[in-house]
Parts: structure tokens; sequence; C-alpha cells
């Protein structure tokens, strides 16, 4: 199984909408087992698919308590998800003033998920909670979505030194690169692409997400994009990135 982590300090940079469609495709394109782990107190991704639970402890607490997550199952072809609410916020307060070990629960967890699923793709908040380190412990990779604007190159900064800080304790942990997101064409964006392809030490993808309106209803309508436009440029552009990272072509 590979563990992926979808991560950004920032807010808004698309990351639930990437973890969504990532696990969408491997499991609908990909025919790959698929768990998303939604590790959001907002559980945007859970909202996604119908799986927000408002008054019930969510999964991705259970986790973080070692207690055995519910799971719903088939949310999309292939893909299996545990569910955050506020309640994920609680479990992590309690963890963080606990004498015991606080970083390894995701870790134990993934070692049972291990041989059911091919890929584990873990949608952060935009914070380093306990339940981020947790993620970042259990990852093998980290995808980073970044939205060119003022600040976003800092922001790449601040993550990106937080992830090699980790790396003490996870030495497997790999940034598998910077995918730009919600991309418009402007002088200003072209600018700063281009300092990012040629300054950042890590792998900026090639494909690009463009902005695309559809984004934008698919999450008020609370679906994934590739069920609710695939042919928009934002879906279509999820789809070759996931070519690009892969390294498989699909039709
Ligand atoms: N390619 C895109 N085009 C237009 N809007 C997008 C695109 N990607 C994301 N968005 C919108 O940006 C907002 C933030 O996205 P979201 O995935 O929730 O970000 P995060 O999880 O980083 O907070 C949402 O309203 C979403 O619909
Ligand atoms: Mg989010």
């Amino acid at each position: 199984m590979k563990t992926i982590a979808v991560i950004n300090l920032k807010g808004g940079v698309a990351k639930t909408t990437t973890a969504a469609n990532m696990a969408t495709l491997l499991g609908t394109k990909y025919q790959k087992n698929v768990l998303l782990i939604d590790n959001d107190p907002q559980g945007n991704a859970s909202q996604f698919f119908d799986c927000y639970r408002k008054d019930e402890k969510c999964g991705a607490a259970k986790i973080l308590d070692r207690e055995r997550p519910g799971i719903f199952t088939d949310v999309a072809a292939g893909v299996d998800l545990i569910n955050a609410n506020m309640t994920l916020l609680e479990a992590d307060n309690e963890l963080r003033t606990s004498e015991d070990r606080q970083d390894n629960r995701f870790a134990e967890y993934m070692e049972k998920a291990a041989s059911i699923y091919d890929y584990c793709i873990i949608d952060n908040p935009p914070a380093i909670l306990i339940c981020t380190i947790n993620a970042l412990c259990a990852a093998d990779e980290v995808i980073i979505p970044v939205r060119l604007d003022n600040w976003s190159i800092d922001g790449v900064e601040v993550i990106t030194e937080q992830i090699e800080t980790l790396k003490a304790l996870n030495s497997n942990l790999k940034i598998a690169g910077i995918l730009l997101t919600d991309y418009k064409k402007s002088i200003e964006n072209e600018a700063a692409e281009e300092w990012l392809r040629k300054n950042c030490k890590y792998n900026v993808f090639s494909r690009r997400i463009r902005h695309s309106d559809k984004a934008v209803s698919a999450t008020y309508y609370k679906q994934p994009l590739e069920t609710y436009s695939p042919r928009s440029a934002a879906a279509t552009d999820y789809r070759k990135f996931m070519e690009e990272y892969t390294g498989t072509k699909k039709a």
C-alpha cells in the first residue's frame, strides 16, 4: 500500500478537491482499492462522499484513540472512506496532553489496512495538529497543492520545512511534488510559476490543474469533480496529473 498525504498549511488551496479526485480516479480509472482518510475536523472530504456525521465520533478520531474506525465502503468504485468531524479536534487535544506516544496512531492503523488497500490518501487540515503529524508519520509520500497567489510561495517553504523536520520521525517520507491548482493564466501567475519551477528544490508536477467554475459547483453540490463534471478543464487536468503521478496512461 502506498500512503499519500495531501497537505499544505494554507486553507483553500484545493487539498480536499485533490484528495477526493485522486481517490476517485485511482478507484474508478485505475481499478485500485483505495482508502480515503478525512483527517480534517472540517470534514469536507466526508461531505463530498455524503459520509459526514455531525454527532458521532468520527473514524479519524477513533484511529487516534486506537479504536476501530467505522468504514464507509464503496463511496465511489473501489473507494472506502474514514470520516472526520469536530470530534477529531477533541481527540487531537486529548492526545496532545497525554503521556503516551502521540505520533504513531495512524501508522499503527496503516499496518492493518495495508493488506486490503493499494492506496491510502489522507486529506489534511491546514495546520500541524497531532493528527497531521500522525498522517505524516504514516505517509510514504506527500503532495502539496499550491494555488498561486501572493503568499503561496512562502507557504511552500513553510510546509516543506515542516516535512523535512518530520523526517526525523519518518525517514521514509518523500515529497512527491507540488501541484499547481486552480490555475489561472495571468502575468503574475506565470512569473510565480516560473520562479517556483526554477528555484524550488522539489518536483513541481508539469500538469497544472486549471481553474474551472465546475470545480466550484462540484464543491457546492458536494460531489467529486470526476463525478460531477468529468469533462471540465479541472477534471481533465486531474486525470492527466494522475497519469503523470502514476506514470500510467489511461484512455
Ligand atoms: N480547479 C479549481 N477551479 C476552481 N475552483 C477550485 C478548483 N479547485 C478547488 N477549487 C475551489 O476552491 C475552494 C477550496 O478548495 P478545497 O479543495 O476545499 O481546498 P482546501 O481543502 O485546501 O481548503 C473550493 O470552493 C473549491 O471548489
Ligand atoms: Mg480541505
